[in-house]
């Protein structure tokens, strides 16, 4: 095969250009662009090689021809990993796992795994990351987490292959030899290179060269592939934006630093929707799949009274979640009183510092407000604000709310309250959690109604 011509690519943002060129048109960065040179296609050599193995040629289907091999989805035996995925993993899918380096992306696939070889599926772990031991210790971790019978524990680890695996190449003939699974996790894009391609592992064209081969190998011959690619805070330098087209399931898993707490999420989903969001508590042992944050909430402080304090319901896609919002208000010192927020924006507390400082006459400018989600939530539902307000209002007038009040609905510049988007739902899932009292656009329409509240 004539070898294709040679063409240039900007490292950093993957814009591809004829000639070679100082800076990058598209992101503006200096020598970044280098000399990408792609010979014949590694998925064709091993295809010719495996005998010609997909060699068929595609012919078209009727309806009725189609729906009689439908394939049906299969359990992940993580039930939040399920819920994102939308019922369950779809077979001969390719699915993009990326989150900041630490999130738990390995310990969510080894997890995954270790459940689906106890079930009896055949699942090939291949790592570029890290050594088969580390594994393995990570494996015996999560063992003792409930959700996986420890009976089982040796067999587990005996029917999950683990492999150390660092070039495309070796990695397209694992996956297409004979009795390979199918069932394969690559951990990660970032750390495999091609030698069809230069620069180094990680490397813009590498990680898009690399995707783009696997995808279109596991594609033809019916593998689930699960990838894991790494990003930053800004979501971009190591490439997974690039490759979100390429794959058919995009999920994000993000978390906190300080919090356990870890949602997944799904960017991009051809097989369901991308409003669900599967939430985890990282632990000694793994992670614990989260079904019911409300009640968890709950458990944790029955009964009880809190100054600062107040419960909201959020929706994450289109699940609602219960959150406590917390606040502490405290004389100021400071010719401009101090506003932080955690979890919540800056702005969002100044707006509503300053619509509670003008419709309540509360004397704002004299306190510095600290706002906190607890659990490491991050809040852009407007639907916190009257929590917000409320936990504010509390700590300035020193007034506890009860745990088993919960606020939720939007706060205008005018004071005014408005239901926040599907109203109805968060009201269904404060009552289904046995919520007492509700504060909530449809009981009261203004800021001064709230202050008879507590
Ligand atoms: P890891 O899955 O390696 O993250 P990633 O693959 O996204 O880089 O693990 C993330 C962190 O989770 C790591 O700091 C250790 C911690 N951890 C636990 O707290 N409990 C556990 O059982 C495991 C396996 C890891
Ligand atoms: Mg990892």
């Amino acid at each position: 095969m004539a070898k294709q011509a040679a063409n240039y690519l900007c490292e950093n943002c993957g814009k591809e250009y004829l000639n070679w060129q100082g800076q990058c048109e598209n992101c503006g960065q200096w020598g970044t662009i280098v000399e990408q040179e792609v010979g014949e296609k590694v998925t064709q050599v091993i295809l010719k090689r495996a005998g010609g193995k997909t060699g068929k040629l595609n012919k078209p289907e009727t309806l009725s021809e189609i729906s009689k091999h439908k394939l049906s989805r299969k359990s992940t035996q993580l039930s939040e990993f399920d819920r994102v995925l939308g019922e369950g993993l779809m077979p001969g899918s390719v699915i993009l796992l990326t989150g900041e380096p630490g999130v738990g992306k390995s310990t969510l696939l080894l997890q995954f795994a270790l459940a689906m070889a106890k079930t009896g599926g055949r699942v090939l772990y291949i790592s570029a990351e890290e050594g088969l031991e580390q594994i393995a210790n990570r494996a015996e971790r999560i063992q003792a987490h409930k959700s996986i019978n420890l009976a089982t524990g040796s067999k587990q680890l005996r029917d999950l292959e683990l492999i150390n695996l660092y070039t495309l190449e070796e990695i397209s003939q694992t996956i297409a030899a004979k009795n390979s699974p199918d069932l394969i996790i690559l951990d990660s894009i970032q750390t495999i290179a091609s030698s069809q391609v230069r620069g180094i592992p990680g490397g813009m064209s590498q990680v898009k060269y690399c995707a783009a081969e696997l995808t279109s190998l596991a594609k033809q011959l019916g593998k689930t592939l699960l990838i894991v690619g790494h990003i930053n805070k800004e979501g971009s330098i190591a490439g997974p934006k690039l490759l979100e087209h390429l794959v058919d399931v995009v999920l994000q898993f993000t978390g906190e630093e300080k919090s356990s707490l870890k949602v997944l999420r799904a960017h991009k989903n051809r097989f369901g929707s991308i409003d669900e969001a599967g939430i985890f508590l990282m632990t000694e042992t793994g992670l614990d799949p989260l079904a019911n944050v409300g009640e968890y909430f709950l458990s944790d402080n029955n009964f009880s009274q809190q100054v600062g304090a107040c419960r909201s319901i959020i929706l994450e896609g289109v699940r609602p979640l219960v959150i406590e919002i917390q606040a502490l208000a405290v004389p100021s010192e400071f010719a401009y009183p101090k506003r932080v927020a955690e979890g919540i924006s800056l702005a969002r507390l100044q707006v509503l510092a300053a619509v509670l400082t003008k419709h309540l006459r509360l004397k704002l400018h004299d306190y510095d407000i600290y706002v906190n989600v607890a659990q490491g939530f991050k809040v852009l539902d407007r639907g916190a604000d009257l929590a917000v307000a409320l936990a504010v209002i509390s700590s300035v007038t020193n007034k506890p709310i009860n745990n088993s009040t919960i606020a939720f609905g939007e706060i205008s510049l005018a004071g005014k309250l408005t239901s926040a988007m599907y109203n109805s739902r968060r009201t269904k899932e404060a009552k289904r959690l046995g919520y007492k009292q509700l504060i909530t656009p449809e009981g009261y329409d203004s800021l001064n109604q709230l202050q008879q509240v507590i």
